[in-house]
């Protein structure tokens, strides 16, 4: 049995040339650093900002955006380089078919779906937060029983997740449009909270700027971080120890960068364009967050943040509740967007899935009145609807961050293997430093990984576990990879 049986990146190259897969090239560069900015600044810059400043790291929370911007910065460099090297939908997926063989690109694809899919859904759970204090606002509050804290069943979330999808069959140049207007309200209001933020800073709030550290009271079983359980390590907040703790909370602000490289296929010169797009949009969101958390920590005194909507609520304490609003409009458009190309990023890595046929092909069907995998983006839809009306977060949000956290470490190490197996594949884009920038790139994420709880790597585990089933009951059977014969059939 050749579980490890590779897919040329040549191969990769030309399946997307066949007709009935074939998707659209229409993006550009500056499109892919709106969709990376679109779903990179979401719900970890307009809420966690403010949880992680109150409870881990003080002020000093604008150094924990910096390390997990460093962190992601090194898996993006890894990602920009794949991603020049084989333009192909399906990111991390496709990247390791070229390098590691089916199995762990099984694996990959199997871990993005669950990264995508949760993250879609506990996004437009956050939506639905937003719009319900919004409309209470104006005195239309909706029923507990469908909106708010444990609603039965969450009916804008799965309203929010019909829309987008029905734009996304439509087409991805009418999404990245809808995405470009929702996208600059969204930055527009993050930049209104840095100026007009500036205007109320106080410097006695950023003293002391890393509040010393203590100890917190030790969490027991399984919601203990995982370092914790395997180390004995005391669990701290503040001091150096929590600004790190924190980097590995906000590293849930900085993901999206990765799924720019799930459109490379509809870039119109994706080896110069994808690497611009990804690193781009990482790095004008690094900018927007460090000077974020900087004013809302310099406006209100850290202990004293909201969790649930710090940055509105950080201006309602300094008397200007009608910014606070204007802001809450911008968190809404900005949730939108991260829905958007979360459901976007999804479909494109199982369309990849199906087409090589590790699951069903004739779901990847690429419709031919809209260009776009309309069967593929309708299931999505509706496995997504449930879990955003159904699924209570929490904790999943974590398992996200895991399973990205996976992805990254894999890519990371593709990049070394691919310039080992191919050094002769051209790359418009070559990452620099090569060993020692991806081994530190795989390092530094399993670190962030053993911050995260050890049930979160349960489930992770019981996800992954069910999908090794799957890959040797139906993948392994029906791979293209194995029927070199099928390759020139439709
Ligand atoms: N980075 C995205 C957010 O913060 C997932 O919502």
């Amino acid at each position: 049995m050749d579980i490890f049986r590779t897919k040329s990146v040549e191969q990769s190259i030309r399946d997307t040339e066949d007709p009935e897969h074939q998707l659209r090239k229409r993006l550009t560069a500056t499109d892919l650093t709106v969709f990376g900015i679109g779903v990179i600044v979401g719900t970890g810059i307009f809420v966690l900002t403010g949880q992680v400043a109150k409870e881990l790291a003080g002020p000093a929370v604008a150094i924990s955006f910096i390390v997990a911007g460093v962190v992601c910065g090194l898996a993006a460099l890894c990602y920009a380089e794949f991603a020049s090297t084989i333009p192909v939908a399906g990111s991390a997926y496709t990247f390791s078919f070229a390098t590691l063989g089916e199995f762990p690109a099984w694996i990959i694809g199997w871990d993005l779906l669950l990264e995508l899919a949760l993250a879609a859904a506990v996004v437009s759970v956050g939506w639905s937060g937003y719009v319900a204090s919004m409309l209470s606002s104006i005195g239309l509050g909706l029923p507990p029983s469908i909106a708010g804290e444990n609603p039965v069943v969450n009916v804008p979330a799965m309203l929010i997740v019909l829309a987008l999808t029905v734009i996304l069959v439509a087409g991805i140049k009418l999404s990245s449009r809808v995405n470009l207007i929702l996208v600059i309200t969204k930055i527009a209001v993050v930049l209104l909270v840095i100026v007009a933020g500036l205007f109320f800073v106080k410097a006695a709030n950023y003293t002391p700027f890393i509040p010393e550290a203590v100890a917190t009271q030790r969490v027991e079983g399984l919601k203990a971080p995982l370092i914790q359980l395997l180390f004995g390590i005391t669990p701290v907040a503040f001091g150096v120890i929590g600004i790190f703790s924190a980097a590995a909370i906000v590293f849930f602000a900085f993901i999206g960068f990765d799924i720019v490289a799930t459109a490379a296929e509809e870039t119109i010169e994706p080896q110069r364009d994808v690497p611009r797009g990804i690193l781009g949009s990482l790095a004008i969101c690094t900018v927007l967050y460090v000077a974020v958390s900087l004013v809302v920590v310099g406006m209100q005194r850290y202990s004293e943040l909201s969790t649930a909507a710090p940055l509105s609520d950080a201006f309602t304490s300094v008397g200007h509740a009608w910014l606070g609003t204007i802001i809450s409009v911008g968190a809404v458009a900005g949730l939108t967007t991260v829905v958007l190309v979360l459901l976007l990023g999804q479909t494109r890595v199982l369309f990849a899935m199906c087409r090589d046929g590790l699951l069903p092909r004739s779901l990847a069907i690429v419709n031919p009145r809209f260009g776009t995998p309309a069967r593929l983006t309708v299931i999505i839809g509706v496995v997504t609807m449930a879990l955003a009306g159904f699924v209570s977060f929490g904790e999943l949000a974590e398992l996200v961050n895991i399973g990205t956290l996976f992805a990254f470490v894999v890519v990371s190490a593709g990049v070394i293997v691919l310039r080992k197996t191919r050094p002769d594949l051209p790359r418009a884009f070559r990452a620099p430093l090569v060993p020692v920038l991806p081994i530190l790139s795989v390092l530094a994420c399993l670190y962030l990984m053993l911050n995260l709880p050890a049930q979160t790597w349960l489930r992770f585990l019981i996800w992954m576990v069910l999908g090794v089933v799957l890959y040797f009951t139906y993948g392994y059977w029906h791979s293209r990879t194995a029927m070199p014969w099928q390759k020139t059939r439709g």
